[in-house]
């Protein structure tokens, strides 16, 4: 049994085409087939893959219905985290979409699944994302007081949804934790955020993240070792749409 994820296959069966990326770079080519021979080649029944948020562009369930069958007809347990686009998926009612697809599609917010001895936490994080502008003492932030004010607004409660995630983890006894976030755990102008030491409190041995994607992007984030935890940036284009193995 193995664990994979990757990010941001944002899909569009029913759904108008948003981002200029997608239409015009070669990388999104057909990506869905892509992605399904690949899962088909490396997903057994028995894997779980982790789908790190932006599944799909559809607004409401309705409009993503085409997208999470293509999602659920993958091999292997899939289990969904929200990303910034997921508008389909209201945080407050998680668990009707868990009863809505059970045995078919878990999803994770305010809640945990297991793998092995290991607790798959996770939320939607947050990050700001700039501008930013280079200067003399290098890059700095564009953004005035209010967008900042903001900005740690949303940071605070998505740093409070991971806390119950990584809560009820550990009050079901879990030691071992891999962690989820769909943005980033960090901007490029910084090196740790309240989500790293949310990693470190908790003794998360993985961070896997998503929502970079376009070359620009790949490296505005922490990636490799990093205070004795593992970064890893999983976005299907960055990939290459080949889930990235988390672990055996
Ligand atoms: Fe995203």
């Amino acid at each position: 049994m193995s664990l994979f994820a990757i990010g941001d296959l944002h899909l569009h069966y029913q759904s108008p085409l948003k981002a200029p990326n997608q239409i015009y770079d070669r990388i999104w080519k057909n990506h869905e087939e892509k992605f399904r021979k690949n899962c088909e080649k490396l997903v057994g029944p028995g894997d779980t893959l982790v789908l790190v948020g932006d599944h799909s562009w559809g607004r409401t369930l309705a409009e993503c219905e085409k997208d999470l069958a293509y999602i659920e007809s993958l091999p292997g347990r899939k289990i969904l985290l929200r990303g910034n686009h997921d508008m389909f998926w209201d945080a407050k009612k998680t668990n009707r979409l868990n009863e809505q697809f059970s045995g078919r599609l878990s999803f994770l917010q305010n809640n945990f699944f297991s793998y092995e001895d290991y607790a798959l936490v996770g939320t939607k994080g947050y990050t700001f994302e700039g501008p930013f502008y280079l200067n003399r003492s290098g890059f700095v932030s564009g953004w005035d007081e209010k967008e900042a004010a903001h900005a740690e607004k949303l940071v605070g409660r998505e740093a409070e949804r991971l806390r119950v995630s990584l809560e009820a983890a550990r009050t079901a006894g879990f030691r071992k934790m891999v962690l989820f976030l769909h943005y980033p755990p960090t901007n490029i102008l910084q090196t740790d955020s309240v989500f790293t030491q949310m990693a470190e409190e908790y003794g998360v041995s993985q961070v896997v993240y998503a929502h970079c994607h376009g070359e620009s992007r790949f490296h505005d984030s922490i990636q490799g070792d990093h205070n004795g935890i593992t970064y890893s940036l999983v976005s299907g284009d960055f990939l290459k749409w080949m889930p990235m193995k988390v672990m055996d």
